[in-house]
């Protein structure tokens, strides 16, 4: 189990915290406290993701899930046959295509947020930067306000900021109950804010994702109000708080390496690539969550039926099995097979949005500002989460081009 001073290092120093709790506990770890079991090696966390039959997503099946947690089941905490469903439905109103057709937008509010801080010399890159970005641009897609975002904010910190320390020291029955009165407040609200937005795009649709939800049909067959609202505040927070950080980890990877800062304002064509290792260096989506839908062998131990799993994915992009040197920031690494959005049936359906965003984002403040660097004398917080890796604030000074 890790130990709550790797947990906090694990911002600053990825490698050596996820590389302790990989090799200090073993492969499989069983949480008795907590009732859940842990794996951290990346052909384990690839096992998790890919075996949908053997390791299923959705606990309520499981588990003796309180009432607020069914409510929140989304495409992510479903099953075949019904997520294939659910994920073609969606994928109809979420094409590449319409993800594309989004990068001039991108672009022009990158360009406004900077305008915002071009005359001070400093900026705080996640305040002006990376949660406005992704928050508009969600908002836009959806067809809700983007001027409603600081509720938006307080609705995902709500939802995923639930300390490690917190889910490791109490037991499951202490945990379910706090984290139950938190979801169903949060989620009253954020249903009852989609609902009059669901109504209103019912007597008048326009070109939008809501719009494109209630219309979308596979087999005849439209999805229930239940599964759109569940999906848009999916959207809304899984959407937003990881590419915040994405976006926020990338720059703290590059302040410590300021070379590669140089390498891409000159090059900018290796950016995808840095941003890949970005990725597996620190990911935002620490972990993913399945259940056992039967006594499973993993290293010698049986993980009997029914039993929660989570798969680090952080640590299994340390896995020197899988990536030589796996402590070395090399934004020209190839290949580089993360599992920062996951994979298998329930890969990330916003990656290329987030890939898009990010790459937009880094290359204008590249283009823009130079010797861009992190103000030392503050400190660096990480985010209170169990399941998301970030910086709380990233203070920076620039110059402009
Ligand atoms: C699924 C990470 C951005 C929407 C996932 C999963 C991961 C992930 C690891 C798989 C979870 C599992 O297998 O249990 C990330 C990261 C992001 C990001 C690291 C940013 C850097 C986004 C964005 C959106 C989004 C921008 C939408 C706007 C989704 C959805 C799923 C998902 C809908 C569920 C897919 C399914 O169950 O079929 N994401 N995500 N994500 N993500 Fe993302």
């Amino acid at each position: 189990m890790m130990n709550p001073r790797d947990y906090l290092n694990q911002l600053l120093y990825p490698y050596a915290s996820f590389t302790a709790l990989r090799t200090a506990s073993g492969p499989v770890v069983h949480n008795e406290k907590a009732r859940f079991w842990e794996v951290f090696e990346y052909d384990d966390v690839l096992m998790l993701a890919s075996e949908h039959e053997t390791f299923s997503s959705d606990g309520s099946k499981f588990a003796d899930h309180p009432e607020e947690f069914i409510k929140a089941q989304s495409i992510l905490t479903t099953d075949p046959p019904r997520h294939r469903q659910l994920r073609s439905l969606v994928s109809q109103a979420f094409t590449p295509r319409a993800i594309a057709s989004m990068a001039p937008r991108i672009a022009e509010i990158t360009h406004d947020l900077l305008d915002h801080v071009v005359g001070q010399g400093s900026m705080d890159i996640i305040t002006d930067l990376s949660y406005p970005l992704p928050v508009i641009v969600i908002s836009e897609l959806l067809g809700v306000p983007a001027e409603d975002r600081a509720q938006f904010k307080r609705w995902s910190d709500d939802m995923v900021f639930s300390e490690y320390d917190e889910l490791t020291a109490i037991n499951v029955e202490e945990y379910n109950e706090r984290m139950r009165q938190v979801i169903r407040r949060t989620l009253d609200e954020l249903y009852d804010y989609f609902r009059i937005v669901l109504a209103e795009r019912r007597l008048q649709p326009c070109q939008d994702l809501v719009s494109e939800l209630l219309a979308a049909r596979i087999e005849g067959q439209s999805l229930s109000e239940a599964e759109i609202l569940a999906f848009c505040t999916l959207l809304l927070i899984a959407g937003n708080i990881t590419t915040t950080n994405l976006i926020g980890n990338a720059l703290l990877c590059f302040d410590e390496h300021p070379e590669t800062m140089d390498q891409l304002a000159e090059r900018p064509d290796l950016l995808p690539q840095a941003i890949e290792e970005v990725l597996r260096y620190r990911s935002p989506a620490l972990l993913l969550a399945r259940y056992t839908t039967r006594d499973v062998e993993l290293h010698g131990q049986t993980i009997p039926c029914g039993q929660m799993i989570l798969g680090w994915i952080a640590s299994a992009n340390f896995d020197p099995q899988q990536f030589p040197h796996p402590e070395a920031f090399d934004i020209t690494r190839s290949p580089n097979r993360h599992l920062a959005f996951g994979h298998g049936i329930h890969f990330c359906l916003g990656a290329p949005l987030a890939r898009l965003e990010a790459k937009i984002a880094l290359s204008i403040l590249l283009e823009r500002f130079q010797q861009i660097r992190r103000n030392r004398e503050q400190p660096v917080e990480t985010i209170h989460s169990a399941f998301i890796l970030g910086p709380k604030h990233c203070p920076v000074t620039f110059k402009v081009r």
